[in-house]
């Protein structure tokens, strides 16, 4: 039996763990969110490497066959120390900005992210290493997460106008630099009539899980009928449920009809 464990401050790490269902409908998910420490866009690295740690260590108590940090921020700051500690036993797999992606189609573009994310070392690394000759726009989208976490949709369509106004005009292509707007791809579509190309994450990201460990991805469609179930979800190394604000979102719905209400699921 597959089992994944996948870690981020909050709701971001559905898209992921959506798609993981999508191409491995059988395998087992446990979610380490941590609410506590939210956002994690305004975190210093020591503190993202401690808290990302935290919930690698909570997952692990599963006994795991791969951890995803499902989040952006916490990969390009914290991968390398989850790393250390849990490979080669635990594959750690990170998420980083699809800037790669994005620039091979030769168009300028725009990188949304958290205020860690946009102003990392990593990020700067990753523009110059594939978009060097590219116009690239740094946009940090301070309280987007949160107001994603919560549902507030009034404030998250504000922080997509004031996204949209820091871009600046003539860019088409927008990169996702955070696991949780994935969730809001919809409204970030409509704000602009759907005269965008979004780059996201969750798909790559579940391949490269599954490649990982060795297992072939299903073919990919919506609400695939399988066995996976969501074994547990923590909050800051709590025991919770799932969180209702989930059913705002499509991949919410999914993941909450796969919920296991069992309490006695079984770390192995
Ligand atoms: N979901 C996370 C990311 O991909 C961070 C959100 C937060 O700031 O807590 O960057």
């Amino acid at each position: 039996m597959t089992r994944i464990g996948l870690l981020d401050s909050g709701l971001g790490l559905l898209g992921t763990a959506d798609a993981l269902f999508n191409l491995a409908p059988d395998a087992d998910l446990v979610l380490a969110m941590d609410p506590d420490f939210t956002p994690y866009g305004s975190l210093s690295t020591e503190a993202l490497e401690q808290r990302a740690l935290h919930s690698a260590g909570v997952l692990a108590e599963w006994e795991p066959d791969a951890i995803v940090i499902a989040c952006n921020t916490a990969s390009v700051q914290a991968l390398e120390a989850v790393r250390t500690r849990y490979e080669p036993t635990i594959p750690v797999i990170g998420t980083v900005p699809a800037v790669k992606m994005a620039a091979g189609t030769g168009q300028d573009f725009a990188i949304w992210a958290t205020p860690a994310t946009t102003g990392s070392a990593y990020q700067q690394n990753l523009i110059d290493a594939f978009a060097a000759d590219r116009h690239v726009a740094k946009v940090a989208c301070p309280g987007l997460a949160e107001a994603i976490n919560v549902a507030d949709l009034p404030k998250i369509d504000r922080a997509i106008e004031d996204a949209f106004a820091q871009m600046g005009p003539g860019l088409e292509s927008v990169v996702l630099g955070c696991t949780h707007y994935g969730l809001i791809a919809d409204r970030i579509m409509a704000a602009r009539a759907g005269a965008l190309t979004l780059f996201d994450s969750p798909m790559p990201v579940a391949k490269q899980t599954l490649r990982r460990i060795g297992l072939e991805p299903a073919g990919i469609g919506d609400d695939q009928p399988g066995t996976g179930r969501v074994l547990a979800t923590y909050a800051s190394g709590r025991r919770v449920g799932l969180p209702a604000s989930l059913a705002a979102y499509p991949a919410g719905k999914r993941l909450l009809a796969r919920e296991s209400h069992d309490g006695t699921a079984d770390r192995r």
